[in-house]
């Protein structure tokens, strides 16, 4: 009998966005060289003081944290989310392997196989990967471009509620549309969940960096206290995804005692940078101030360049550090393996991320494409410069090879 790995085995998807690293290394290794704006790993020195604590660990041995988190990181998350005007006890939070592994956690606690979570596409692939492996159901309220990724009317959500729906998402900053959302968005998200009696699992990786307004949590709404589950993360506003640092946030016990047991089951986070990070949290202001001035005038030239480019319609972020683009070609993944295979200019090309995999509903998204924002202003310009040329260059290719089949 052949062995069989699991259906959950089988049907994972690999991620859209690391899938063309081995193309690109290849590239290189043949002399190519590549602006890179296809993986959100921000490029910003970390803070000094996260290295050096982590740098200085003086200890002898180096033991697991508690599942529930080192005393002293616990509370200062305790003391971050109080200055964001939340006051969560330690048995509200359980630390987890960044955000990637709180999305996991917090859909195991709400949803069974076949269940079904609604989402706004396209959205962050992470919660896609998460849920083909719970055998949970992605039911997507498709989002535009062309309205910047506008809500849609709360009838348009609340018809794709089903006696099997579970919860909805909300990415609030969003990746990858940049989408901010309003006060007045939440609260309609949260009116629904609150009608047909659903959970809100809202990521706020991005919380901090926003270009107008403040950062908020879906935790300050005392009337959804019970149905709000936070995951959350330090990888994008201290820099430093390589920390493994985020969390899950829920004021309802059956959540938090649920993803504590799992957390049990994978024993601690690293237990050195719990420590390096405790600091930063109780005092963030300097730094993020600077990492958010600095992502803002990184949006101002994306936007600047891509709104150069004939035949490109793009989103308008609000926050995050993504920008979504609509290019006039019909299948935006050939477009990158041309970006990352053929195309040169004076031997340097640029990557992007085609995002048909960031949305639920097949078929959509296949012309689009992501840029992320993790290169200084002159450089994201010049890359766009380059993303302008290719297209041209890719039109005419297109037509020739139409003409020679024809
Ligand atoms: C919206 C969102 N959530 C979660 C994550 C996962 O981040 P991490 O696991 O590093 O915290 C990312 C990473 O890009 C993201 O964009």
């Amino acid at each position: 009998m052949p062995l069989t790995v699991s259906d959950r085995a089988r049907n994972v998807i690999a991620s859209p966005i690391r899938k063309y690293v081995p193309l690109i290394k290849a590239a290189e290794e043949a002399g190519a060289e590549f602006i890179k704006l296809h993986i959100g790993d921000p490029d910003l020195d970390a803070p000094p003081r996260i290295l050096r604590a982590i740098r200085s660990y003086a200890g002898k041995t180096l033991p697991y944290a508690p599942s529930s988190g080192l005393p002293e990181h616990v509370a200062a998350w305790q003391a971050y989310y109080g200055k964001l005007g939340v006051a969560i006890a330690p048995s509200d939070f359980v630390p987890t392997a960044g955000c990637a592994e709180a999305i996991q956690m917090a859909m195991m606690a709400v949803a069974d196989p076949g269940d079904d979570i609604l989402c706004f596409e396209p959205l962050y692939t992470g919660f896609k990967a998460a849920a083909r492996m719970f055998g949970v159901n992605l039911v997507p309220v498709p989002l535009d471009i062309a309205d910047n990724f506008a809500l849609p009317a709360i009838a348009e959500i609340e018809k794709r509620v089903t006696p099997k729906t579970k919860a909805i998402i909300v990415i609030n900053p969003d990746n990858p549309t940049g989408k901010a959302w309003r006060k007045e968005e939440l609260e309609a998200v949260l009116a629904v969940a609150g009608r047909r009696n659903l959970f809100v699992i809202s990521d706020e990786t991005y919380r901090e960096i926003v270009f107008k307004g403040k950062p908020s949590t879906m935790l300050s709404f005392p009337r959804y206290r019970d149905r709000v589950i936070v995951v959350d993360s330090l990888s994008k506003r201290f820099s430093v995804p390589g920390a493994r640092m985020g969390c899950v946030v829920s004021f309802n016990r059956d959540v938090s005692g649920a993803v504590l047991k799992f957390a049990m089951a994978r024993l601690s986070t690293p237990t050195i940078e719990q420590l390096a990070v405790a600091p930063l949290l109780r005092d963030p202001g300097a730094y993020v101030k600077k990492v958010v001035a600095e992502y803002k005038a990184r949006r101002d030239a994306a936007v600047g360049a891509l709104a150069k480019i004939p035949g490109v319609v793009h989103g308008r972020p609000e926050g995050a550090f993504y920008v979504v683009a609509k290019l006039p070609i019909p299948d935006a993944d050939a477009f990158v393996r041309f970006l990352i295979q053929d195309f040169r200019k004076d031997g340097v090309s640029v990557t992007v991320t085609p995002i048909k995999d960031f949305y639920a509903t097949p078929g959509r998204g296949a012309d689009e494409i992501r840029i992320a924002l993790v290169r200084p202003p002159a450089v994201i310009k010049k890359g766009i410069g380059l993303l302008a040329q290719a297209l041209k260059e890719y039109g005419a290719e297109r037509s020739r090879d139409k003409a020679v089949k024809r």
